[in-house]
């Protein structure tokens, strides 16, 4: 048996962002009414250096398992942070189909969900967006951003990595952090080392999708400021337990009825946004459900690419 490997390019010259949010979009309804299906991530930790994730799902006759690190120190050794492959099997007799690089499946649909979250549940007549975190991830949510009409700031911690991605990107570096956290749309893709809003920051009106919190440990906001919030997740049973509400939900500031997941919003059983001067915040884990819709869009194009095999 031969299976096609598509590389990181083969990913992106596969599909674009704009491809990408759509297939997100898709996915995130697909799982709200139940035709797809993902059990929560399993996470191996690996600590201090980082964790590994086994994420599993089925959906769109196939099924994926996409074994995945966060390995936040990495970028100092020259390695990236998110790393691994993508399986994807049929799901009618269990054949593997095609094997693909997980970072560039990760940070399309990384990308895609936090600008599908700012344009779904974000005031509609928001002018300014901000990226905060320059990193692979960062930069994927820039691009899509960008792709989507709504070139963003960049911000971190590291000014010349910012220089960098806004030049490679056509984005402008933000005049100041505190700039950067004040647009009206905001993307956080750091490490989840520092909290980047405090108690009483988040602006009446703004949105903020937290992508970089994605494991146990790490938080992007005060879990105080998540009492204050209308709060939306990718999945509860994630967010809860590893992401940025499970300091919250600890601390017993919200529960299970203060969250709305996206695709419930996006499948129109949810409400979204229901006032300009609501604060939005969501909540990414990030799910395989989304690796699926980007795996399963790039199989699409498949046989206009040049792909190399593996032999089984
Ligand atoms: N939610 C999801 O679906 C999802 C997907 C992929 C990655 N992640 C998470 O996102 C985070 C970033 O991943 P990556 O692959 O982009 O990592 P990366 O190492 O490539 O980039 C992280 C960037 O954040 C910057 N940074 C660190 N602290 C900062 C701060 N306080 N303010 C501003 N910038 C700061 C770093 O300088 C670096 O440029 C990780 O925690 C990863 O686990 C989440």
């Amino acid at each position: 048996m031969r299976l096609p490997f598509l590389s990181g390019s083969a990913v992106e010259q596969a599909l674009s962002p704009e491809r990408a949010v759509e297939a997100v979009r898709g996915a995130f309804v697909a799982y709200a009414r139940g035709e797809w299906t993902m059990p929560p991530k399993v996470y191996v930790p690996a600590h201090p250096a980082g964790d590994f994730r086994a994420m599993p799902a089925l959906g769109g006759g196939h099924a994926l398992l996409k074994w995945v690190t966060s390995f936040p120190g990495n970028p100092e050794l020259g390695l990236p942070t998110v790393m691994g492959v993508v399986l994807l099997s049929d799901a009618s007799n269990g054949a593997p189909v095609a094997v693909l690089d997980a970072a560039a499946v990760t940070a399309l649909r990384t990308g895609a969900a936090a600008v599908l979250a700012a344009e779904t549940i974000g005031r509609a007549d928001a002018e300014t967006a901000a990226v905060i975190g320059a990193g692979v991830n960062g930069r994927a949510a820039a691009r899509t951003f960008a792709a989507r009409g709504r070139v963003p700031w960049l911000w971190d911690v590291d000014e010349r990595r910012a220089g960098a991605a806004a030049e490679e990107l056509g984005c402008a570096v933000a005049p100041s952090f505190q700039q950067a956290l004040g647009a009206d749309l905001v993307a956080t893709v750091t490490p989840g080392r520092d909290v980047l809003f405090g108690a009483g920051s988040v602006r009446p009106g703004q949105h903020v999708s937290l992508m970089g919190a994605d494991g146990p440990g790490k938080a992007e906001i005060a879990a105080e400021e998540l009492g204050r919030v209308r709060v939306f997740c990718d999945d509860w049973e994630q967010a809860s337990h590893n992401g940025e509400l499970a300091h919250a939900v600890e601390a017993g500031k919200i529960t299970r009825d203060d969250v709305t997941q996206l695709g419930d919003v996006l499948a129109g059983t949810a409400a979204g946004r229901q006032s300009p001067d609501d604060i939005t915040i969501f909540d990414s884990t990030g799910l395989a459900i989304q690796d699926l819709a980007i795996a399963l869009a790039a199989m699409e194009r498949a046989n206009e690419l040049d792909l190399p095999t593996i032999e089984l």
